[in-house]
């Protein structure tokens, strides 16, 4: 009895804990990515403007320069070159994630 109830509690503490991540993970890896790498200035919506960030959901920038600006980062440095830490199929998608918080 003790054992079936220890079992259905390990599922409980799984399913609490890293369940919602991991269909998140699933379902939309670059969310995830962004979430880890540009959501501290940019904000889940793109709008937050911290540490001097542009708003991206008023960019005006093409797509190719969008992943430019990933790439190499901002011209005043405050925001980093993510070319070498981040895959390009990953750059790829934040460009497309990126271009998305517009409408
Ligand atoms: C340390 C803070 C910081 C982080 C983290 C950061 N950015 Fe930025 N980002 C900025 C700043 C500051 C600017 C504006 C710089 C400028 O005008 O030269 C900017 C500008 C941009 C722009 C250009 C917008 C425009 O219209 O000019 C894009 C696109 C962008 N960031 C995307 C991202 C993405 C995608 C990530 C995650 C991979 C990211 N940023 C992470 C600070 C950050």
């Amino acid at each position: 009895m003790l054992k079936y109830y220890c079992v259905s509690l390990m599922l409980l503490i799984l399913v609490a804990c890293g369940g919602a991540t991991t269909e998140e993970m699933v379902k939309d890896p670059t969310r995830v990515v962004y979430t880890k790498y540009c959501m501290s200035c940019h904000g889940p919506d793109g709008k937050l403007m911290s540490s001097g960030a542009k708003d991206l959901s008023i960019s005006i920038l093409t797509e190719a320069e969008v992943e430019h600006r990933i790439r190499k980062g901002s011209n005043n440095k405050v925001m980093m070159a993510y070319e070498g830490i981040l895959k390009d199929e990953q750059i790829k998608s934040l460009t497309q994630y990126v271009l998305k918080l517009r409408k």
